[in-house]
């Protein structure tokens, strides 16, 4: 049998207006507070936008390329989720304080969330948007999945709540404005997965000179390869499915699902 899935309302709570798992918001201040590190690199996106994507691309080019180092662990060790937290079982701030330099951080906050700390050490930050409507569809599934979610509902019923911004971080709109403000900002890199999708080299090499680092052609080569659809989707480090199916069931829905634009 299914297990029962618990109400919406009593789920999510709102942190500066924002919708926000309220598991999160238990522990806000250490989120607040959060002490960046100079050469922190932090991922933001807005969920499902494809943060696993270029966060994979992102750690292959910190390990320039070696594919084993990128095996070592599974995605969520070694990119910690900032504001992720439930009780003892799952806590991104501890995760990052005990890990050594150069981090890289995955978060979802909207700009205006995002620990000030970040601002003050000019950390490198790598946003990516992605198409509202394929966000929509991938959250929608991803939804189904997450056993401790709430019932989405009927497709329809979830796109009205996506518009009005009551799934977790609120609105897609505010938020991928709040980013696409900061696009001036030499800090800050604001990627589209949808280039990603049409010419994943130009994107890599993009992100390449970010960082600092030489775009060789066969560490872009390297890099294009691992971080494959098809790559990921076979790789128990990226596919999420070393998660047991109580907690994330991928035979309601794949985490690493279709991949495309358009869906
Ligand atoms: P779909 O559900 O549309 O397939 P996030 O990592 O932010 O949770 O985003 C998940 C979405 O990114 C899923 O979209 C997933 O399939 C897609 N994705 C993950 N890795 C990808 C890759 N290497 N290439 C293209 N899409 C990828």
């Amino acid at each position: 049998m299914e297990p029962s899935k618990p109400d919406y309302c009593t789920f999510f709570g709102k942190i500066h207006g924002i919708l926000m798992y309220k598991d999160f918001m238990k522990y806000w201040d250490d989120v607040e507070t959060f002490q960046a590190r100079p050469d922190d690199i932090v991922i933001a996106t807005y969920p499902k936008s494809g943060t696993t994507w270029v966060s994979e691309i992102v750690y292959m080019i910190c390990k320039e390329g070696d594919v084993e180092k990128c095996k070592e662990d599974v995605i969520f060790n070694r990119i910690p989720y900032l504001e992720c937290r439930k009780e003892n079982l799952m806590n991104g701030v501890k995760q990052l304080k005990q890990m050594a330099s150069p981090r890289v951080v995955k978060t979802h906050l909207p700009v205006e969330l995002l620990p000030a700390s970040f601002w003050e050490k000019n950390c490198k930050v790598i946003y990516l948007c992605r198409n509202a409507k394929d966000v929509v569809v991938s959250y929608y599934y991803f939804f189904r999945m997450i056993t401790a979610h709430p019932d989405p509902g009927s497709f329809q019923e979830f796109v009205e709540k996506f518009m009005d911004g009551q799934v977790p971080y609120g609105s897609w709109y505010k938020h991928a404005k709040s980013w696409w403000e900061k696009r001036k900002n030499p800090h800050v890199l604001f990627l589209f997965y949808e280039d990603m999708k049409e010419d994943i080299r130009k994107e890599v090499i993009k992100v390449m000179q970010f960082l600092g680092r030489q775009p060789t052609e066969e560490l872009v080569d390297k890099i294009v390869q691992h971080t494959s659809f098809q790559e990921m989707k076979n790789n128990p480090s990226t596919n999420y499915t070393t998660v047991p199916d109580e907690i994330m069931n991928q035979k309601v829905s794949p985490f690493m699902r279709k991949g495309i634009a358009g869906d």
